[in-house]
């Protein structure tokens, strides 16, 4: 019998954190940031990788997929940035929801939409919390929490850095920042750990 590769979808791809450890599929990244997405392409030159927007990507292409994860940047919804957020006034971005939305009812495949734990009450209830991150997918898996480094949300030096990339064994030598923010380590603190994405994309099939 002929054995197909499963073909995923990778949306807001970062430095490919969940995908790390990803095997045996046929992977299309899609991220927005150019040098986020040149050292995802230096990690993972085998994958297809679209430098634009996830959001409209998924719109236009779920059905070449069988899986989809999607990672919407967690800064509009996470404690953390409603903790530091004193004189910016801004919307949580709507479009994580949106995207559940549209993959619980359009899409035929398997699915994840991952965030971090928002301020306020979920308006659509995750299926699954592990340690920071909520999870929203339409089949059951159960995973472990990857116990993090101490002081994880203070590494914003290099040698926090380097301890995040250690933690993650995700190593590349450029100081990337992520939109304004002044921290090396923060694209870092972006990642799903490669051990829980795999334990949930394991799961998937
Ligand atoms: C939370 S991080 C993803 C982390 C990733 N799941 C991992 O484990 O490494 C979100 C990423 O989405 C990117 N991004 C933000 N808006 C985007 C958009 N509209 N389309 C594609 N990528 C986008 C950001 O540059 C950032 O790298």
């Amino acid at each position: 019998m002929k054995y197909t590769k499963r073909k995923v979808l990778n949306l807001y791809a970062g430095l490919g954190g969940n995908r790390q450890k990803w095997e045996n599929c046929e992977v299309t990244a899609v991220e927005m940031d150019p040098k986020i997405a040149a050292v995802y392409a230096r990690l993972h030159p085998e994958d297809t990788l679209i430098i634009g927007d996830a959001h409209q990507y998924l719109l236009d292409h779920h059905e070449e997929f069988d899986f989809v994860w999607s990672s919407p940047p967690c800064q509009t919804h996470s404690r953390m940035a409603k903790a530091t957020r004193h004189k910016l006034n801004r919307y949580s971005d709507m479009s994580l929801y949106q995207e559940i939305i549209f993959l619980d009812h359009f899409f035929k495949g398997q699915y994840v939409v991952e965030n971090v734990k928002p301020f306020y009450k979920p308006l659509v209830e995750p299926t699954q919390k592990v340690g920071r991150h909520v999870f929203w997918s339409n089949f059951e898996f159960k995973a472990d929490e990857i116990k993090q480094p101490k002081n994880f949300i203070n590494q914003a030096t290099v040698s926090g850095k380097k301890l995040l990339q250690d933690w993650l064994g995700i190593h590349y030598d450029e100081n990337i920042y992520y939109g304004n923010n002044h921290c090396p380590a923060q694209i870092l603190r972006n990642c799903v750990h490669p051990d829980l994405g795999l334990q949930i994309f394991n799961q998937a099939f």
